[in-house]
């Protein structure tokens, strides 16, 4: 069995997956939503604190298969370097006391793996991955041959929506509240602009999106905020759609999948759906519980490389805050 650790952002996580079978053993999550609401963001120094707290009385509960673990996973880049910092301490830990080596993971790996919980992987596919710190489009061939072909100038998807979130006082995150809102708004009320629709690169952008909210929110009443939640959505996701239809003539897609937290969007998955089905592509997602960061996907990627022999010892874990794929 393989120990997972995530600590990456917000979420204290563990999970234990049994390599042979996949099968996943156990699989807890704190999430600490609650505790950065107030801020309309999450708080670096403040998240590590929770996780600090978090992470151990999760760790508590898997003694009992102490002595089954072959290796401990941990996620180590990218993400913020004061949250890495807590879960790979105590991987070192317990890689030191249970004398097993480490795996490191590349989070955004374990978001394409979120895919293939408890299940075979299935190659090739193009992934869409949309959360709070990324926007990607990403060719997966293989195990060992995944490759970045699209990213975000600036901006991700998930987080503008925390921020037009922020932006109307509504919490956080602001994802499924801006969905929420924006079920009962006119997504054609407010005419935003979509992000570089005249520039034939394929690549994303929100900063110019979010500070158009921004204007329109300032010069607005209440009344009108789920007008702009929707119309802003839209903008949004047609972003998306414009430069998936410019990717797919060059290369069709038959295996889509969207992963990362704002994948749980319903809006955006209805809006992939309609595009795939011109191309009779099948649209694949991860269980909505795992859309969101957590252990298992970590634990699923260290399979792979826990089969390749990929391993560290607890002094050569570097922590990468700022890492691609
Ligand atoms: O993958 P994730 O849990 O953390 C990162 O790796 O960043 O993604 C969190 C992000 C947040 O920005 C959150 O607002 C967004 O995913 N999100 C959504 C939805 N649910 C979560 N964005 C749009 N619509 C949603 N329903
Ligand atoms: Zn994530």
């Amino acid at each position: 069995m393989i120990l997972s650790i995530e600590s990456s952002c917000d979420d204290s996580s563990i999970a234990i997956t049994e390599i042979k079978t996949k099968k996943l053993i156990y699989h807890k999550k704190i999430s600490q939503e609650i505790e950065h609401s107030r801020y309309g963001g999450v708080v670096p120094e403040l998240a590590s604190r929770l996780h600090a707290e978090a992470l151990p009385a999760i760790l508590r509960e898997c003694e009992p298969w102490f002595y089954e673990l072959k290796a401990i996973a941990v996620t180590n880049e990218p993400g913020l370097g004061v949250t890495l910092i807590e879960g790979v301490a105590m991987a070192k830990a317990l890689s030191i006391t249970l004398d097993i080596p480490i795996i490191p993971v590349n989070h955004l790996k374990g978001h394409i793996y979120s895919l293939f919980i408890e299940k075979e992987s299935i190659f090739p596919m193009t992934v869409l991955l949309v959360s709070g710190g990324h926007t990607q489009l990403i060719e997966v061939e293989s195990h060992e041959s995944i490759h970045t072909v699209a990213t975000t100038m600036d901006d991700s998807y998930g987080e503008s929506f925390d921020k037009v979130a922020k932006m109307m006082a509504l919490g956080y995150p602001g994802g499924p509240i801006i969905e929420k809102l924006a079920h009962s708004g006119d997504n054609k009320r407010f005419a935003f602009t979509v992000p570089l629709w005249q520039s034939p690169l394929i690549a994303f952008s929100y900063s110019g999106l979010k500070n158009q909210v921004r204007l329109c929110v300032e010069s607005a009443s209440v009344d009108d905020y789920s007008d702009i939640a929707a119309s802003f959505q839209y903008t949004a996701t047609e972003h998306l759609i414009q430069k998936l239809k410019k990717y797919f003539k060059t290369r069709p897609p038959k295996h889509f999948a969207i992963v990362g937290g704002a994948s749980a969007n319903i809006y955006l998955r209805e809006q992939v759906d309609l595009l795939l089905q011109k191309y009779n592509a099948q649209l694949h997602l991860a269980e909505l519980r795992y859309c969101s960061d957590n252990a298992a996907m970590i634990g699923r990627v260290a399979i792979e490389q826990y089969l390749r022999g990929e391993f560290s010892a607890y002094q050569r874990i570097p922590i990468n805050p700022r890492c691609k794929l």
